[in-house]
């Protein structure tokens, strides 16, 4: 492997920790918190999208840099994507690839939805449904997003491994 390979690896890995364990925490941790933090649910519900788009400023660009570097380690199927049907390592990664942009598709949806405007109505609209439909849809993007990186790196894990299916 040449030096530069190497890097770019490095790089993807560093992106994946910022994206994976910054999700986990705010999915595992920080959301389910929302229950016990702040005076009233108007608070919490604001707490959570101001760190969500503090995370955001490195989510965001962690996940692009997995999207290119992970192309960069993928350029000999990229070159020939036959070859991506041709061994158990193309078909993981193939399955990787789709895995990411179904969880690239989730969080843009996630990013859209709690727009500034839905903060500003929070902080408006005291009605305790819509307040909590949006807490639950919150939490709920959450555990989706982490569940599919998890899933991600379980095929990052087995592409590591060179697993094969017989
Ligand atoms: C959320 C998105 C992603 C995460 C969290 C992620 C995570 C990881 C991790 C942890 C590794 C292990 C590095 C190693 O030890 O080799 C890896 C390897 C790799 N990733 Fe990703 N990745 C993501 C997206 C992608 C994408 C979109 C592609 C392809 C377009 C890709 C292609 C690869 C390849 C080819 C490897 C090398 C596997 C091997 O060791 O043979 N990744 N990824």
């Amino acid at each position: 492997m040449i030096l530069i390979d190497g890097i770019i690896i490095w790089i993807h890995l560093l992106a994946a920790c910022i994206w994976v364990g910054g999700s986990i925490f705010i999915g595992l941790i920080l959301a389910p918190m929302l229950k016990n933090i702040g005076n009233s649910i108007e608070e919490r519900l604001t707490l959570m999208i101001k760190v969500g788009r503090r995370f955001n400023k490195f989510a965001f660009p962690s996940f692009i840099i997995l999207i290119v570097s992970g192309i960069y380690n993928s350029r000999l199927f990229f070159e020939n994507p036959n070859n991506f049907f041709e061994s158990d390592y193309g078909i993981l990664l193939f399955m990787k690839i789709i895995l990411t942009i179904i969880t690239f598709i989730s969080y843009i949806i996630h990013i859209k939805t709690f727009g500034k405007e839905i903060e500003n109505r929070i902080l408006e609209d005291h009605d305790p449904q819509y307040l909590k439909s949006i807490r639950s849809k919150l939490i709920g993007y959450g555990r989706l997003i982490v569940i599919l990186s998890v899933f991600i790196l379980l095929f990052a894990a087995l592409l590591d491994s060179g697993v094969k299916f017989s």
